[in-house]
């Protein structure tokens, strides 16, 4: 399943973009449910037969749609905020699967998933292990918790969004990491069940976290030798995705077959958090063309989504791929495709090779499902996207377009 044209027009699942653009409007983030399950399905496929869960990462899009598909086929949730839980909750995901990560957990965020019974939180200092306890001990609960680890291993990938080295603000160095989990182990209310670690995003190659799963390991079997009830290894997310259209990407299929390896032997459960390799490439961001414009020789199309609407070019200088939605016969051009914020960092892709393009023509932006309308922000008081779900041969609107009251909301003259 996948973004094709058919007939001459670009479709996923039964469903044709150019409809979605007629009675949503743009821009618009459209999102292929049958395209989310395949991916969720082939994580659950690589652990079959052994103890797992697999936890979607919610901040990679947490559309309550895209919550919902996934946790109607039983998916846990890794969840870095309350708002996040509160998110899992509405759309009917189970507490029981949910880990929490993140480097500053409130004290409240930390009562209200005690208080939902989560599985487990994966701690990031001494700080956050003493609040978990006297947070636990005021709420009369025991919290399972897991240290994440920083193995030092580069990732190879964006410097934004590598999180396994010394140098990152994650996890606990791996030198200090024996002496903190002998610390939590001693505190009342919490248990020590788990390892984690999670080295980055975007990975192009898996033998990283291949490295870092192996001292995982090394490390859960050494603390179970001390007697800790360890009973998870949390390896993280990150696996990469193909943005460039020639790009080769790892498998979920091949890349989890080598953490299994390491994983299966131990018999403890593997956790997995993977966010973009399950909903990025589900998702493109449909824009209008609006105006061309050429200034001094440079060709600028510009259209009506911005950089508050997809903010990685802007800020990662990533690659999208930019689609016509119907395919056009006309002579090719080299473009900058730009949007209306007032900034030149509005740019959502340089120096591309289109058909000629005019006022009114559709384009998807692909690669758009993760990391995309969870970053979008008002800036230049836009409203955000509207978001749109195929399923079959239907699609729904599953967030309305903001209007300019719903800009408002919270303000109030002095
Ligand atoms: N687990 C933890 C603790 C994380 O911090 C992340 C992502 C994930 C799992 C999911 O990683 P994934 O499978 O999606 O690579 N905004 C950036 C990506 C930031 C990733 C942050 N952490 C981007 O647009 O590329």
């Amino acid at each position: 399943m996948n973004y094709e044209y058919r007939d001459g027009q670009l479709a996923v699942e039964g469903v044709s973009l150019a409809s979605i653009a007629a009675s949503s409007g743009t821009p618009t983030y459209v999102y292929s449910a049958g395209m989310i399950r395949e991916r969720y399905l082939a994580y659950e496929a690589a652990f079959a037969g052994m103890p797992h869960q697999v936890c979607y990462a919610v901040k990679a899009n947490s559309n309550l749609a895209v919550l919902a598909t996934l946790a109607r086929l039983g998916a846990g949730f890794d969840i870095v905020s309350g708002g996040e839980l509160f998110r899992v909750l509405k759309a009917g995901g189970n507490p029981a699967t949910v880990v929490f990560s993140g480097v500053g957990k409130t004290p409240e965020e930390i009562r209200f998933a005690l208080e939902h019974g989560v599985h487990s939180f994966n701690c990031e200092s001494y700080a956050e292990i003493d609040v978990l306890n006297h947070t636990a001990g005021l709420c009369g609960k025991v919290a399972h918790i897991g240290l994440r680890v920083n193995p030092n291993v580069n990732p190879i990938t964006h410097e934004y969004i590598s999180t396994g080295l010394r140098e990152n603000k994650f996890g606990i160095d791996s030198s200090a990491i024996d002496a903190a989990y002998e610390h939590a182990a001693s505190q009342p209310h919490l248990r020590v069940t788990g390892v984690s670690c999670h080295i980055g995003s975007q990975m192009l190659d898996p033998s990283p976290m291949v490295e870092a799963v192996d001292r995982l390991v090394t490390l859960a079997l050494r603390l179970q030798a001390k007697g800790m009830p360890i009973d998870h290894l949390d390896l993280g997310g990150g696996l990469g995705v193909q943005y460039q259209p020639n790009e080769s990407t790892p498998s979920i299929t091949s890349s989890l077959a080598a953490l299994r390896a390491l994983v299966e032997p131990t018999g403890l459960k593997a956790v997995v958090e993977p966010g973009r390799s399950i909903v990025a490439e589900a998702g493109v961001l449909l824009t209008r063309v609006l105006y061309r414009k050429n200034n001094g020789g440079k060709e600028f199309v510009i259209v009506d989504a911005a950089m508050n609407d997809l903010i990685r070019p802007s800020l990662y200088k990533a690659f999208h791929d930019i689609v016509p939605v119907s395919t056009l016969n006309r002579p090719h051009m080299q473009v900058d495709i730009v949007g209306p914020v007032c900034e030149s960092g509005d740019w959502l892709a340089k120096s591309r090779t289109l058909p000629e393009l005019a006022s009114g023509d559709l384009l998807a932006v692909k690669t758009a499902g993760a990391y995309g309308f969870g970053m979008s922000s008002n800036y230049n008081s836009r409203g955000r996207a509207a978001e749109v779900l195929i399923d079959g041969a239907a699609f729904q609107l599953v967030r309305a377009r903001e209007s300019w009251d719903d800009l408002l909301r919270g303000e109030c003259l002095p």
